[in-house]
C-alpha cells in the first residue's frame, strides 16, 4: 500500500536523541544475515551520510540563524542514525567481504531503479552504470578468492551473478563525458527525483568507502585495484549528480532529501525479513516523517510553496532488494559495448572516432598496466580459470569471450586473455578449475537462504566435462 507521508504523524524531534547504548547496537552475524538485509544496511548508511553532507553544505551556504539552528538539530539526529546503521556491520566482516556486498547493493539497487524508472534517459544512465558495477563485482571477486580464499557467494548467497561486463579498464573517461543532461524540476516525475538521489547517495558512499579502506591490504594488486575502482565510483557520483536539476533551491533540495529518506525507510520496513532490524527501520521512518514536516514548513515559510509541489504525495519504494538476474543479463548481453560521448549521449564501441577523448585519458592511466586486468590474470594463474558464478552455465562459459568482445579498439597491453589456455600454462597435478569443476551456484537456490537451509549449503551440481564440451561445440557451430 502506498503511503502519503504528509498525512502521517512522525516522532517529535525532542524524542529523537538516543543514548550511546541505543545508538551502538549489537551487529548482525555475518554467517546468518540475509544478503539483502546487509544490502539495506549498506544503502541506508549511504543515505544517512548524504543527509549529513547535504545539511553541512546547506548550512555553509545560509546566513539565516533560525534555519541554521534547525539544520544543526536535525543533522545531529541524522548523525546518530548513521552510527546506528553502520554499527550493525560486524567487526569480523573483512574489507573485501564488505566490498562484495557494496557492489551487490549497486547492482541490485541500480537494476531495480532502472526497471521502475519512468524517464527513458535516466533509465539509460542507470543501465550504463549498472554494467560497470557488475564488472567491479567480478574484479573484486578474483581478489576475494586470492586474498581470503573465499567464494563471493558466501556474501552474495547466489542472488547476484558474478560475470565480466563492460570491462573496468574502459570505465575511465575524460571527466566531462560523465556530465549528462539534467531533469527539469517542474516536469520530472517525483519517482525519478527519488531514484536519482537514492542512487547518488549509494554511489557516494561506495566511493568514500573505497577511498578510505583501499589502503588496508598489503598486496600492491589490491591497493591498486581499490584506487582504480574508487576512481570509477567518482565518475558514477559525477554522472548521477549531473542528472539533478541545478535550479532546485536549497530548501527544495532539503524537502526532497527528507522525502527520499522517508521513501527508503518505508521500503526497508515493508521488505525487511529480520525482526530486530525491522524495528530500526520503523523507528527511523518515524524520525524522517517529522524531518519532512519540518522541511516542508520551512519551504512554505521561506518560499511560499507546498512541499508536495516538489515531491508529489506518494512514497515510491526505491530500496527494494530482489534478484534482478534476468534484467541484468539482458542489459549485459545488449549494452556492454556502449560508451559515453559528448553531449551526455551513448555510442557503440564500433562507432567511436579515433580521437574519442577517453582514449587519451586511458592511455595515461593505463601506461603501466591495469589493476582490474592484473587480478584476473593472477586468479587464472592460481586456479587455471578466472572466477565466474552464474545461474546459467552458458553465461559462465561465454564470460571470457564476452569480456574480450566488449573491449574498445585500444585495450591495454596487459589485458587478460579470454581463457587460461591463451596464457603460458605451467605443469599442474590437478585439472584447472574451481573444486574440480563443481558448480558453485545453484540456479534454484531458495531465496530465503541461509535460514531455510539451516546451515546446510545447497547441493552443488556437477557439470560433466562432456556436457561442457558439447555446449562449447554448439556455441562455436552457431
Ligand atoms: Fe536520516
Ligand atoms: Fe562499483
Ligand atoms: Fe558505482
Ligand atoms: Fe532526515
Amino acid at each position: 500500500m502506498a503511503m502519503n507521508p504528509f498525512e502521517e504523524r512522525g516522532i517529535p524531534l525532542e524524542r529523537q536523541i538516543r543514548t550511546w547504548k541505543q545508538v551502538a547496537l549489537p551487529p548482525y552475524r555475518k554467517q546468518d544475515v540475509d544478503a539483502f538485509t546487509r544490502c539495506r544496511i549498506i544503502l541506508m548508511n549511504g543515505i544517512e551520510n548524504e543527509a549529513s553532507v547535504f545539511s553541512h553544505g546547506f548550512a555553509r551556504a545560509s546566513d539565516d540563524p533560525d534555519l541554521k539552528a534547525q539544520l544543526a538539530t536535525l543533522r545531529r539526529v541524522e548523525h546518530q542514525q548513521q552510527n546506528t546503521i553502520n554499527w550493525l556491520n560486524p567487526a569480523d566482516q573483512s574489507v573485501l567481504e564488505t566490498t562484495i556486498a557494496f557492489e551487490q547493493v549497486a547492482i541490485e539497487l541500480t537494476a531495480y531503479l532502472a526497471r521502475t524508472e519512468p524517464d527513458e534517459y535516466v533509465k539509460q544512465a542507470f543501465d550504463f552504470g549498472l554494467l560497470e558495477d557488475f564488472d567491479h563485482l567480478y574484479r573484486y571477486s578474483q581478489l576475494l578468492d586470492l586474498i581470503h580464499g573465499k567464494d563471493p557467494n558466501e556474501i552474495l548467497q547466489g542472488r547476484t551473478d558474478v560475470l565480466p561486463a563492460r570491462p573496468t579498464q574502459d570505465h575511465h573517461n575524460a571527466p566531462f563525458l560523465r556530465l549528462l543532461s539534467h531533469y527539469e524540476k517542474t516536469r520530472a516525475h517525483p519517482r525519478s527525483k527519488v531514484n536519482v538521489l537514492t542512487l547518488l547517495a549509494g554511489e557516494q558512499q561506495t566511493m568514500n568507502f573505497y577511498k578510505t579502506v583501499g589502503n588496508l591490504y598489503g598486496s600492491p594488486e589490491a591497493r591498486r585495484l581499490y584506487a582504480e575502482i574508487s576512481t570509477v565510483e567518482e565518475e558514477h557520483v559525477t554522472q548521477y549528480e549531473s542528472l539533478i536539476d541545478p535550479t532546485e533551491t536549497w530548501v527544495e533540495k532539503w524537502v526532497l532529501h527528507e522525502f527520499m529518506e522517508c521513501a527508503n525507510y518505508y521500503t526497508c520496513l515493508e521488505t525487511e525479513v529480520d525482526p530486530r532490524i525491522k524495528q530500526i527501520w520503523e523507528l527511523f521512518l518515524g524520525y524522517e516523517l517529522e524531518h519532512l514536516r519540518i522541511a516542508g514548513d520551512t519551504l512554505r515559510r521561506l518560499q511560499g510553496k507546498e512541499p508536495q509541489e516538489v515531491t508529489g504525495e506518494e512514497l515510491p519504494t526505491p530500496a527494494t532488494f530482489e534478484t534482478n538476474r534476468e534484467y541484468v543479463t539482458q542489459v549485459l548481453t545488449e549494452t556492454s559495448d556502449l560508451r559515453l560521448v559528448p553531449g551526455g549521449k551513448l555510442a557503440r564501441v564500433a562507432e567511436l572516432d579515433a580521437d574519442w577523448p577517453s582514449y587519451a585519458y586511458q592511455r595515461m592511466v593505463h601506461a603501466e598496466g591495469v589493476p582490474s586486468e592484473a587480478v584476473v590474470k593472477l586468479r587464472m594463474e592460481a586456479a587455471g580459470v578466472d572466477l565466474v558464478r552464474a545461474a546459467d552455465p552458458e553465461m559462465e562459459e561465454a564470460a571470457g569471450e564476452h569480456r574480450i568482445a566488449s573491449l574498445d579498439a585500444d585495450p591495454s597491453r596487459d589485458t587478460a586473455p579470454a581463457t587460461y589456455e591463451e596464457m603460458t600454462p605451467f605443469e599442474r597435478n590437478v585439472p584447472p578449475g574451481d573444486e574440480g569443476d563443481v558448480r558453485l551456484v545453484n540456479p534454484v537456490l531458495d531465496p530465503t537462504w541461509p535460514r531455510a537451509a539451516a546451515g546446510a549449503p545447497p547441493k552443488p551440481q556437477r557439470r560433466t566435462a562432456g556436457k561442457a564440451k558439447s555446449r562449447a561445440k554448439k556455441r562455436k557451430g552457431a
